[in-house]
């Protein structure tokens, strides 16, 4: 690993694969079964389940297992409805029914990163063990984050699919399908860390309108989601010290191959720092965000904070 990288402990300890008899039953084809799940519950409960056999070592994840592509990914209920985001309205926080929308979103968003992490365990093959593990731990806290917000949701009197939702963060998983490196640059390093930004300033509009039980729920994500960059960061870091790639010129150019969101401030520099960006990396952004001070309001592209 560079020496520029994070430390960071594994997320769990790597599973012994003799205690897997069934090859055909490992942790990553079991990533794969709940990724085509389409019920949301089922999903979140099958997820959790998975990685605490990991854990407890009854459940291995073989990296050597080419796993071929089912058609129907990702497994998804019939609604929300999925539409443009630009016909998605934003609602004032003040009134209920504008926090539930709110909650509703951050759900959705939730949804599509249990997808999202379990896509990184099937999907890429010869892998350390811990890359898997550590997807696996991001699984079962989004599907926890989905959880929260969903039984926050029904205090509101809705469900998740009561509103429409869009499809921006499936298609980056799709547009790096075939490139592990790409998918921890875009993915993890890029649309999760632009929730680190969104994070605060959506939390103090709950605060402010009197939402205590969602801002804490904020609170709760933000935590876990630092851990989720952290270990996009490890595994990019890592790969690009395999093949011998600086990470930030192939950073950069990745972003461009694959039309990445681009990246505008304000920007949470604490959480992006905690979630193993170096000072070359969190320079850029202050450049960035110094520049975008100068210019014009634009509208923000879709990430994981939308
Ligand atoms: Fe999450
Ligand atoms: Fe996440």
């Amino acid at each position: 690993m560079n020496s520029a990288a994070p430390s960071i402990s594994s997320a769990a300890p790597v599973s012994n694969p003799e205690n897997c008899s069934n090859r055909a039953n490992c942790g990553r084809t079991a990533a794969l079964a709940a990724l085509r799940e389409a019920d949301p519950a089922g999903k979140a409960t099958a997820v959790r389940e998975l990685y605490a056999a990991v854990l407890d070592g009854s459940l291995a994840s073989h990296a050597d297992l080419e796993l071929a592509e089912p058609a129907d990914l990702p497994g998804r209920p019939a609604r929300p409805e999925l539409v443009d985001p630009r016909k998605l309205k934003r609602r004032s926080m003040q009134s209920p029914e504008g926090r539930a929308v709110l909650l509703h979103a951050l759900a959705h968003i939730e949804f599509n990163a249990i997808n999202l992490a379990l896509d990184a365990v099937w999907r890429f093959a010869g892998m350390p063990v811990a890359f898997y593990t550590d997807w696996l731990k991001v699984a079962a806290e989004e599907a926890h984050h989905f959880s929260l917000l969903v039984a926050r949701l029904a205090e509101f009197g809705h469900a998740y699919g009561d509103f429409p939702a869009h499809d921006g963060l499936w298609d980056m998983c799709e547009r790096t399908r075939a490139d592990v490196l790409a998918r921890m640059a875009l993915v993890p390093r890029t649309l999760e860390a632009r929730g680190l930004d969104a994070s605060p300033p959506i939390r103090a509009r709950l605060q402010q309108a009197g939402d205590q039980a969602s801002a804490a729920i904020l609170d709760v994500i933000l935590r876990d989601e630092i851990g989720h960059v952290l270990i996009g960061n490890r595994w990019f870091r890592h790969l690009c010290d395999e093949i011998g790639l600086d990470p930030h010129a192939t950073y950069a150019r990745l972003a461009d191959q694959y039309h990445a969101p681009k990246l505008r401030g304000p920007f949470n520099f604490e959480a992006r720092r905690d979630a193993g960006f170096d000072e070359t990396e969190l320079a850029a952004l202050v450049s960035l965000a110094g520049l975008e001070a100068e210019q014009p309001a634009r509208p923000a592209a879709p990430t994981l904070s939308d």
